[in-house]
């Protein structure tokens, strides 16, 4: 297969340049003006639009077991809507229960995601400590391409990790070359507001952000960063969502810290007004966590992304549908968490971030691939439109619009955070390894097309 993208403007994270691309296979083998190509090759016609590396999401959950249920998209689904939206690439998360083998779990995962029709990889979570785990943690890094672990410092009685676990893993992951990344919330604090809440009757979705305020987050956030500095680990930050837990970073930072923080889209443009919904179909919809926040919370978050204390933008995509969100009708705490957003970061991150001027074309790229890739260890096969890379390329088209529904997205669950906004800037076409797989609303995935990406550990001097 051989395609070439005439006529557009090539943008990576540090500049934007007039380019033809030409891919051959699955990568990309010449980026110039008036670039020569086979008279068999597939011509897009890129003018008036840009062309970028494929996005990176950093945060998903397809097929994941959660809370009695499983979320509604599985791994083609999930990444099939990916590929609608720009995303070629997702950073899935590998969760063991308890007492289970990181290693069993691991290819338990691997085992689903082989249906995924974009890239996968994978962040394993550490729920629990033993020799067993500190073992399995080296057989990951060095046999599985994996380079990243995650701690949930909330979910009391299921995944949390104490500090115990958090200070053993992160200084495994330090001597294995991978960094740790945690769920920055307080759960012994959240469980303790859960059940005083659930005393005083207040059951609905509306009692979902009062046991889960900014203090719960930046405690958490707070502690992750001390304990990372006292062991000299790097650290990442998921869904950071509010004001406290960026202060945190960029006091970090500022000393010279090596953290690094992810914003989701839906935190980045929707409040918490939509947990006071009469409609509690609707409001359980919205039950995430960390939840969503006032627009106080929101313009801190873009500050932080134009400033660069945080880096990636990602969905936390975790979809289940009203009958599942149902099973919490009588009890907040029994909503399933999670909420969608795969196929529609690309274009609300552009459409708020690049159409308002708060980023540019080039910071855009930055944040929704080239950071993601870097911080990561896929950087240059992925996030960057360069001679070598993974042909997985966004055709963006800054013209064109979408209004965002449930009822015409690809996407399961039946519900979108996003539903009744217009996004203006949308992919035209979607290139991975170098097939088109998304073009002008046609989706053309394929099951099983998706590879998993191997991330190699860091050499000793990243830390
Ligand atoms: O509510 C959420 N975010 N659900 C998915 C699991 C997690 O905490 O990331
Ligand atoms: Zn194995
Ligand atoms: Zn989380
Ligand atoms: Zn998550």
């Amino acid at each position: 297969m051989t395609t070439i993208i005439r006529g557009g403007t090539v943008v990576n994270a540090d500049r934007a340049f007039r380019a033809d691309v030409l891919c051959d296979g699955d990568k990309i083998v010449a980026v110039g003006e008036q670039l020569d190509a086979p008279a068999h090759a597939t011509v897009i016609d890129a003018s008036g639009q840009y062309i970028m590396p494929g996005g990176i999401d950093t945060h998903t959950h397809m097929q994941l077991p959660f809370m009695g249920t499983v979320t509604a998209d599985d791994f083609f689904t999930g990444t099939a809507a990916g590929l609608a939206g720009g995303t070629t690439t997702i950073m899935d998360f590998v969760i063991p229960n308890p007492q289970q083998s990181l290693l069993e779990a691991y290819h338990m995962w691997r085992g689903w995601a082989a249906r995924s029709a974009g890239d996968y990889t994978f962040h394993v979570a550490v729920t629990w400590w033993s020799d067993k785990v500190h073992e399995e943690m080296a057989t990951l890094v060095r046999d599985h391409g994996v380079n990243s672990f995650k701690h949930f410092m909330a979910y009391k009685n299921a995944i949390m990790a104490d500090d115990e676990t958090l200070v053993k893993s992160f200084t495994r992951a330090l001597e294995l070359g991978a960094i740790p990344t945690v769920h920055a919330e307080n759960g012994e604090l959240v469980f303790q507001l859960q059940q005083d809440l659930l005393k005083k009757g207040i059951t609905g979705p509306s009692a979902h952000p009062l046991s889960r305020p900014p203090e719960v987050e930046a405690e958490a956030a707070n502690r992750a960063i001390a304990i990372a500095n006292v062991l000299g680990t790097p650290v990442y930050i998921v869904h950071v969502s509010c004001a406290e837990s960026l202060d945190a970073i960029s006091r970090a930072r500022a000393k010279g810290q090596r953290v690094y923080g992810e914003a989701l889209a839906g935190h980045l443009v929707i409040d918490d007004s939509v947990y006071q919904s009469a409609d509690l179909e609707f409001a359980r919809g919205h039950v995430m966590s960390p939840p969503f926040r006032s627009k106080h919370h929101q313009a801190a978050l873009w500050q932080g992304l134009r400033g660069g204390n945080l880096h990636t933008t990602a969905t936390d995509h975790c979809t289940f549908c009203a009958e599942q969100k149902a099973a919490g009708q009588d009890d907040f705490t029994k909503i399933p968490n999670g909420c969608g957003g795969v196929e529609d970061r690309m274009s609300v991150v552009w459409d708020a971030g690049v159409n308002s001027g708060l980023l540019t074309p080039s910071e855009f790229v930055r944040v929704t691939s080239t950071n993601a890739a870097q911080i990561f260890n896929m950087y240059p096969r992925k996030g960057v439109v360069a001679v070598g890379a993974d042909a997985d390329l966004v055709v963006w088209d800054p013209e064109g619009t979408r209004t965002i529904s449930a009822s015409t997205q690809f996407a399961k669950g039946g519900f979108n955070v996003f539903e009744g906004r217009t996004v203006k800037g949308i992919p035209s076409h979607t290139l991975h390894a170098g097939q088109v797989v998304f073009a002008k609303g046609e989706l053309r995935a394929v099951e099983g097309a998706g590879r998993h990406v191997d991330r190699p550990a860091f050499t000793k001097t990243h830390a």
